[in-house]
């Protein structure tokens, strides 16, 4: 416990901290969140489950059920880890399980009204089941007004932990069986960083690898800052090794994950190594591709572009997201870069990795944008050539310095703004698909194609959909594939020969 999660704790045993609440009772704060310390993140290799309760779910069930991004996959793959070390196997519906954990996002309000959906079709369950441990985490609980709406509405939720807690599942699995009690414990401060925690990886094909947690870009719509607290950058030597052992077990693709993985490495007191110098040392290790998610603009440096630039693992695909092509809107987010720079380093990375595919996330209806400054965003777009994006309405976060901004948009001017913008990026995906049509791409295949088992799908370097005609036996194999046919959302291709390239 630090000094901030000892001064928490405190609070909490007040007299407001409902006495019916345990010893385990900690509710997030925002403001404390908000903190930034200056300290390099500590690093702990000693994550034990105790002997005693290792065998706690021994004969019962988990489901953990994951909403939001890939950090939250990948830290799921933590959770079923820990509860498979304590004996717990997994359940093939809630109605078998003993254990469901939900692992929530908060990034928009329908994310988070999906999950209050779910707690309360889950409380049937409870009912039937009352041994059932029902618990939430991940971003939702990291906000004060979701663990008390949880801890108003829905009381039956038997434990709340946070994104910086998860190495403390097995104490708090353990203490709401035993105690029979609701545990709530969020941290609001990042805690360190946990190195050997144990995952259950979710695939055999492709994987996915922390290189850092936390944000500290502040965007002003977004509520990650908060949940996920200041940025921490795993050691690099840390993650090669991870790298290196999923080579040896076969994985033929590996995703580094961090909200901001071009600031990687800007946290370390006692080195100079950034995002740059880790891709030219993963660049080096035998697995087939290398992909990465997400840049922000502005930290995207030189040394960056030239290790893309070698290829080889590192694959020609960048989620680039821009928000918006309007300086004036971009500056009241607070993205810190401008339609200029951006464009910029667009230029830049066409330069050096001819053929490279981009991909982007904006953001329509922010408060105050205007129909001019959404024309600079539809502008932007054909200027780019984007071959994908993910688009979203603007929706107010609690705590965040745009929900507090006048929102002056029309609900019908933000759905009109947004359809015209899916057009755009419609008909850019049709057009990056098209290129290849004619061409030979190298596939991973990773599985047969959902309603034809002799159709096998895969994806390109480039991150396109193909599916073609061939053996279940390539799954998990890169292969060459002939590209006969761009379709609406995918490539439709025949295999060419039966060699595998890697
Ligand atoms: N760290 C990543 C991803 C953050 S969340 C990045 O910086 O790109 C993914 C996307 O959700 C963001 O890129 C943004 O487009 C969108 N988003 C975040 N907060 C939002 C909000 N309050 N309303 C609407 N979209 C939002
Ligand atoms: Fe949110 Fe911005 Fe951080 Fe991305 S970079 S997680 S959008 S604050
Ligand atoms: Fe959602 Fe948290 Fe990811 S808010 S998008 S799960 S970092």
């Amino acid at each position: 416990m630090n000094e901030q999660q000892k001064e928490l704790s405190l609070q909490a045993n007040q007299p407001k901290a409902e006495k019916d609440y345990s010893r385990y009772f900690q509710r997030p704060s925002i403001n404390s969140a908000r903190k930034r310390s200056r300290e390099q993140a500590h690093v702990h290799r000693d994550f034990v489950i105790e002997q005693s309760i290792k065998n706690i779910g021994k004969g019962k069930k988990y489901l953990i059920q994951t909403y939001g991004c890939q950090m939250n996959e990948h830290d799921s793959e933590a959770i079923i880890g820990i509860a498979e070390e304590l004996g717990y196997s997994k359940a093939e519906s809630q109605e078998e399980a003993d254990l469901i954990i939900l692992n929530t996002c908060a990034i928009r309000e329908n994310a988070e009204n999906r999950v209050f959906g779910e707690l309360g079709r889950l409380k049937r369950l409870k009912r039937t089941n009352p041994d059932l441990i029902l618990g939430v985490c991940g971003c939702m609980s990291q906000e004060e007004k979701v663990v008390n709406q949880i801890m108003e509405k829905y009381q039956y939720v038997d434990l709340v932990f946070g994104t910086h807690n998860i190495y403390r599942l097995p104490e708090y699995i353990h203490n709401a069986l035993m105690g029979k009690e609701r545990v709530i414990e969020v941290w609001s401060q990042e805690g360190e960083i946990i190195e050997n925690m144990p995952r259950t990886r979710q695939g055999s094909i492709k994987a996915w690898v922390n290189i850092m947690y936390g944000c500290d870009e502040f965007c002003t719509y977004c509520i990650v800052p908060y949940t996920r607290g200041k940025e921490r950058s795993r050691l690099p030597e840390d993650i090669i090794a991870e790298i290196q052992h999923l080579a040896a077990e076969g994985y033929q693709e590996v995703t580094l994950l961090g909200q901001n993985v071009n600031a990687y490495g800007k946290d370390f007191k006692d080195r100079e190594y950034t995002f740059g110098d880790l891709l030219n040392d993963l660049n080096k290790i035998d697995v087939p591709r290398i992909r990465f998610t997400t840049s922000h603009p502005r930290d995207f440096d030189e040394k960056t572009i030239a290790a893309l630039a070698k290829r080889g693992n590192l694959v020609e695909h960048i989620h680039l997201p821009v928000q918006s092509g309007n300086n004036e809107v971009l500056k009241r987010m607070n993205r810190k870069y401008t339609r200029e720079m951006y464009l910029q380093l667009v230029r830049d990375l066409k330069a050096a990795i001819p053929g490279v595919s981009i991909t982007t996330d904006i953001i329509v209806g922010f408060p105050g944008e205007t129909e001019e400054q959404f024309q600079d965003t539809l502008s932007l777009v054909e200027e780019v050539g984007y071959e994908g994006a993910f688009t979203f309405i603007f929706s107010p976060r609690e705590g965040t310095p745009a929900a507090r901004m006048e929102d002056n948009v029309s609900e019908a001017d933000k759905k009109d703004r947004l359809n015209r913008l899916n057009e755009a990026i419609n008909r850019g995906f049709r057009a990056g698909n098209k290129r290849f049509e004619g061409q030979i791409v190298d596939v991973l295949v990773e599985g047969t194609s959902k309603n034809d088992d002799t159709m096998l799908a895969g994806y390109t370097r480039h991150n396109k959909l193909v599916n073609f005609k061939g053996d279940a036996s390539k799954i998990g194999q890169i292969v060459n594939v002939k590209i006969t046919e761009a379709k609406t959302w995918h490539l439709a291709g025949e295999m060419v020969n039966d060699d595998t390239t890697n």
